[in-house]
């Protein structure tokens, strides 16, 4: 089997990239060691950038999310028992935010793919990299019992979190940064109408939570908890005593309860992988950084990550020459980093850290004022968190 670009991982970052080639008529396989079902309905988050929606749109991969997906032109923070809207659009000069869950744009993604004509191998297993030194890279895996291999000029590491490809790389060739958080959140999907219009992203002494919203009868709550809680210790009726406790104003209560379907902990880290690229290989996605959910950054940087990336394989493809393509990972990493600043920062702001004394939440309280009275604060919040410009 021979193919231009092989991709290892079919989430947003190896689906999208794989359109991206595709539109640019340059050939790829994707392979991936979960099934179609697996991919199209794990529970991620779901804001979607302005610039993600844009690059969607024109695509062609939008139409359902256009006629799914919320629109929200502010965001709500919470703290000291009161609301502040931060106006989104009216700070950025229009741009909005878009609420669709990530696995709706990995359905979206996967039928684009397949009647296009384009390769995703599902339950591969054993995935392997070799000669990525070289000029001719070959990826190997088990499809169906039998041995594979598939010669490719270029692989995407597209594979996650828990990333292979990025193995490959030489240890004295590259540097990690992490941070794990000493917290976790507890999310659930309620049957109920959405309690808020908009995202609250709320503070209190007992610890951040987060309204946001699925459908006009799913919503999507998250409050922090011990990272190594279990489900099992939280009851409904113990889940929605927490939740009113972190979330009613003065006013009372606008949360709607109703029946949870949904619970899991999700841990929270900040993790980027220096350079994103050696030899062929590319790394995109969560294989390069993970963000804590905080500023809803994940998909998004997979998003910004590839379009650099198809551009630099697309300019080989025209000119023959790798300038672009060897400056991708130095493209790339200076939008990652302010990403990772950006949930660094929010997540700093609105957690409480387990050996947190009142001087610290008093500043927390400080500069959460600061953002909802400034106008120059609440800019850089609202800067961030629709995106910032790609590449
Ligand atoms: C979500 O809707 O799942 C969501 C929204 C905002 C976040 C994180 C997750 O910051």
């Amino acid at each position: 089997m021979h193919t231009q670009v092989g991709i290892v991982g079919a989430g947003p970052a190896g689906l999208l990239l794989s359109h991206l080639l595709h539109l640019e008529g340059i050939s790829s396989v994707v392979l991936e060691t979960r099934t179609r079902e697996q991919i199209e309905s794990t529970i991620r988050a779901g804001v979607l950038e302005q610039g993600t929606v844009d690059l969607l749109t024109e695509i062609g991969v939008g139409e359902r999310m256009k006629r799914e997906g919320f629109v929200h032109t502010g965001v709500e923070l919470r703290f000291d028992g009161q609301g502040h809207r931060i106006d989104l659009s009216d700070l950025t000069g229009g741009k909005a935010i878009t609420v669709y869950a990530q696995h709706e744009v990995i359905k979206d993604l996967v039928k684009a793919r397949l009647e296009t004509g384009g390769e995703i191998l599902f339950g591969v297993s054993d995935v392997s990299l070799h000669g990525i030194d070289g000029d001719s890279p070959k990826i190997r895996f088990i499809q169906d019992g039998e041995q594979r291999e598939i010669a490719c000029d270029f692989v995407a590491g597209c594979d996650g979190s828990q990333s292979m490809c990025r193995s490959n790389i030489p240890e004295d060739k590259r540097s990690q940064y992490s941070r794990i958080y000493p917290f976790g959140w507890f999310g659930i999907l309620v049957e109920a109408p959405p309690s808020s219009e908009e995202l609250i992203y709320a503070h209190h002494e007992r610890g951040f939570s987060l309204v946001s919203t699925r459908s006009a009868d799913v919503q999507r709550l998250y409050f922090q908890c011990d990272p190594k809680d279990s489900v099992d210790n939280w009851s409904d009726d113990r889940i929605w005593a927490e939740l009113h406790a972190r979330l009613d104003t003065a006013e009372g209560s606008q949360l709607n309860e109703g029946r949870i379907f949904q619970k899991g902990i999700i841990g929270m880290r900040s993790f980027v992988f220096e350079p994103m690229q050696y030899g062929r290989l590319f790394l995109a996605g969560d294989a390069a950084h993970v963000v804590p959910p905080t500023g809803a950054k994940g998909l998004n940087l997979a998003v910004g990550d590839v379009v650099v990336l198809s551009r630099g394989i697309a300019g080989f493809y025209k000119s023959g020459s790798r300038d672009r393509l060897d400056a991708y990972s130095h493209i790339a990493l200076k939008r990652v980093w302010r990403a990772e600043h950006f949930s660094w920062w929010m997540t700093s702001m609105l957690h409480r850290f387990p050996d947190q004394d009142a001087f610290q939440n008093r500043l927390q309280v400080s500069e959460l004022n600061n953002v909802v009275n400034s106008r120059a604060a609440a800019t850089m919040l609202a800067e961030n968190y629709v995106g910032m410009p790609i590449g």
